[in-house]
């Protein structure tokens, strides 16, 4: 029965996945992400590169440090579950907003968001070579861009 919305609702969010980006984003995660630590590495070995006042967030920016890559797994394991969950990533909605606050806790600025993506489209260049066409790449924009806005909503400026 249909329901009474506003007459957008059924047209496709820009914002929205379409299988054939959800098949490429899983299909070249599985490439791209492992071994975890050493793909984490490369991501922000880039996203210092781009940014390098990033570092100042972290008591130990040292790449090899325990603490560094216990960083790098986390960002590792909310990016695979993110790609784990894309049919339903309006779910995670919720923890990335948290993810959000936490970071802006702790200073950290929506633009480090323009950052990390920039550097994981990147990395993610280097890695698959031909493998990343154009039509990879814009589904994993969009993927970022969903998970960046979750987390954003959550960066309250203060
Ligand atoms: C999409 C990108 C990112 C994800 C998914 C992510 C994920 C996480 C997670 C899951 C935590 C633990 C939160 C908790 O305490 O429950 C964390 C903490 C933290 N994040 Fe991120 N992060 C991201 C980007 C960044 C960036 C770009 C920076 C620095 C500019 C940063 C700096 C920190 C710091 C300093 C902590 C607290 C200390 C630590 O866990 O090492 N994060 N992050």
């Amino acid at each position: 029965m249909p329901e009474a919305v506003s007459e957008t609702s059924h047209v496709r969010s820009p914002k929205e996945l379409t299988e054939e980006d959800k098949i490429l984003v899983r299909e070249t995660w599985k490439e791209a992400a492992k071994p975890e630590v050493q793909a984490g590495q490369k991501l922000f070995q880039k996203i210092f590169q781009i940014s390098p006042d990033a570092m100042s967030y972290f008591s130990n920016p040292d790449m090899e440090s325990d603490e560094f890559k216990a960083h790098i797994t986390r960002v590792m394991s909310t990016l695979d579950t993110a790609i784990q969950n894309l049919d339903d990533l309006a779910e995670l909605a919720p923890t990335l907003e948290r993810l959000g606050t936490i970071h802006a806790t702790m200073g950290i600025k929506k633009e480090q968001l323009a950052v990390v993506k920039e550097a994981l489209l990147s990395t993610l260049a280097q890695e698959l070579k031909d493998a990343f066409t154009e039509k990879c790449r814009n589904a994993w924009a969009l993927t970022f861009d969903i998970l960046a806005e979750a987390m954003a909503a959550g960066m309250v400026s203060s």
